[in-house]
């Protein structure tokens, strides 16, 4: 017995109603959109098993968009015994059609060992909630190249986020070329002892943005600025302060026995703060307004995230001055300019410029102050407060990987929590969407960043894509899902934090029925 018989769906659809039987996939004849039959034809062959696909097969999936369907980004899914029929009301919303029809997918026992896949009947009408879902991967921290964040990309997708956030520059690394500023990726792209150095070239960049908007997702590259900047120094020593190292940052260094920064040497420590740009240097702002131009150029999206957050070095007044200045500079791009919740502080900012709150999800009174700012000047937010959204944050005490500067997070926590009531006084309009950080201090491939992630990722797609008062939208549902989902995660290489799903602070406190964690592959006879 399971506790819930909805289908492994995560995100949950906005309408699910199910049938009695189901659509065998023996032979698949895939046909309409181009595109999208092509992606879900590489995603069907590499099945385990295969689902052989045949231009004469008996079974019909239909591919189509029609904007009369739904809303952006929506579907609806049939599959009946005549066929399967996706219609997107755009070609994102057809995408996430056929990613549900993945997780639709259950391994039948076809006898001597001839297994194949189905469909249960359904009838599906979904739409997101939000309409920005991001993940976000530091690629500063840890380096990681064009086939890694590929394979990031694919495990977003697959759970229907929009937005891939590359936090591109930090103090312990700067890993896009620069055209006017060659010596960035210079030194300041080394790595540290685990050799995880590197930078994109230009080509390297647009490399990701083309295979993510294949998969209707945008590219938000982010330069970290004031702070955040040691490396910088490398290339440019004159334009970067000496680092202010405060006690909190000798405490910390020491308690993890990790190195101080030193100006103009590869820094590889976790600590925060101690950098900045000169922001009274005019040649700062030659910098940054090359490298704004220079980075917006090679993404299309609508978005350049300009950083701002933790310069516990600079006064309010230097960083009010650099982030206004840095304001105009990104916006003269063209882009929508975006930053961390502290640039709220800033009074002089692009109207409508974007805040991201990554505060608690009991927010302190300025933090809470900070973000509304940003809505008050005709901008809007997007949430990912650090003790639910952070995927780099210690899912439970002995997990090998991650930080817990935010708290511990367990799988249940960080599905608890609601956008429209984060920040008392933001309407819901002014609500972007979500986003999923991932931090990389402690995290070198991307196995030890799935871990972190699975199953939590999951829990925040949810959140940005399913409605609050969605008929799954419990806990209990949500876990039982995911327990389902966890074989054909497993099939496809990504290594799950199977803990997450049995930690005993994740248990349901009214005594319910845990649901089954072991499936070996996701079947039929698991529901009977
Ligand atoms: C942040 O976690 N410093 C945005």
């Amino acid at each position: 017995m399971v506790l819930h018989d909805a289908p492994p769906l995560v995100p949950f659809p906005a309408s699910v109603q199910l049938g009695q039987g189901s659509v065998p996939l023996r032979s698949v004849r895939l046909s309409g959109d181009p595109d999208a039959v092509a992606l879900l034809r590489s995603d069907l062959e590499s099945l385990p098993g295969g689902a052989p696909l045949d231009d004469e097969g008996t079974t019909r999936v239909a591919l189509t968009v029609d904007p009369r369907t739904g809303s952006a980004e929506g579907y609806a899914l049939d599959a009946a015994d005549d066929g399967i029929r996706i219609t997107g009301h755009d070609a994102a919303g057809l995408y996430y059609g056929t990613r549900t029809l993945l997780q639709l997918l259950r391994r039948e026992s076809g006898g001597a060992g001839s297994g194949f896949w189905s469909v249960p009947e359904v009838r599906i009408e979904d739409a997101p909630r939000f309409g920005y879902r991001g993940v976000m991967l530091d690629v500063a921290r840890h380096f990681f190249g064009v086939a890694d964040v590929k394979r990031w990309i694919d495990r977003a997708v697959g759970l229907k986020y929009n937005h891939l956030h590359l936090h591109l520059t930090d103090d312990q690394g700067w890993r896009i070329q620069i055209e006017a500023w060659p010596q960035l990726t210079g030194a300041g792209s080394g790595g540290d002892a685990t050799g995880s150095g590197g930078f994109y070239t230009k080509d390297d960049l647009r490399e990701i943005v083309a295979y993510a908007a294949a998969r209707h997702l945008t590219v938000v590259p982010e330069i970290d600025l004031p702070g955040h900047t040691h490396a910088i120094g490398l290339g440019y020593p004159d334009l970067v302060e000496e680092p202010t190292i405060t006690e909190a940052n000798v405490t910390e260094a020491a308690a993890l026995h990790q190195p101080l920064p030193v100006h103009g040497e590869h820094y590889a420590g976790w600590g925060v703060g101690h950098s900045s740009v000169k922001i009274h240097d005019e040649r700062t702002y030659d910098l940054i307004r090359d490298v704004l131009l220079e980075v917006a150029a090679l993404t299309p999206g609508p978005y350049l995230h300009i950083g701002g957050d933790e310069c516990l070095g600079t006064s309010a007044a230097d960083f009010a001055l650099f982030f206004a200045r840095a304001g105009r500079l990104a916006a003269a791009t063209g882009k929508t300019p975006l930053a961390w919740h502290e640039a709220g502080a800033v009074e002089d900012l692009p109207a409508g410029m974007i805040g991201q709150y990554w505060g608690s999800a009991e927010p302190q009174d300025d933090h809470a102050a900070h973000a509304r700012r940003f809505v008050e000047r005709g901008g809007a937010l997007i949430l990912s407060p650090s003790d639910r959204a952070y995927l780099d944050m210690k899912p439970r005490p002995d997990h090998p990987r991650g930080l817990a500067w935010a708290g511990i997070v367990p799988l249940r926590t960080s599905y608890d929590w609601d956008p429209e009531t984060l920040l008392d006084g933001v309407p819901a309009s002014a609500i972007l969407g979500i986003e999923a950080p991932l931090w990389t201090e402690s995290v070198t491939t991307i196995a030890e960043a799935d871990s972190l992630a699975f199953p939590r990722i999951a829990a925040q797609a949810e959140i940005g894509w399913s409605a609050q008062n969605g008929s799954e939208r419990s806990w209990e549902s949500f876990r039982a899902r995911v327990a389902r989902l966890i074989p054909a995660w497993e099939a496809s290489g990504i290594a799950v934090d199977r803990a997450a799903i049995d930690d005993p602070s994740a248990t349901p406190p009214d005594g319910a029925v845990a649901p089954q964690t072991t499936a070996t592959a996701p079947s039929n006879e698991e529901t009977a």
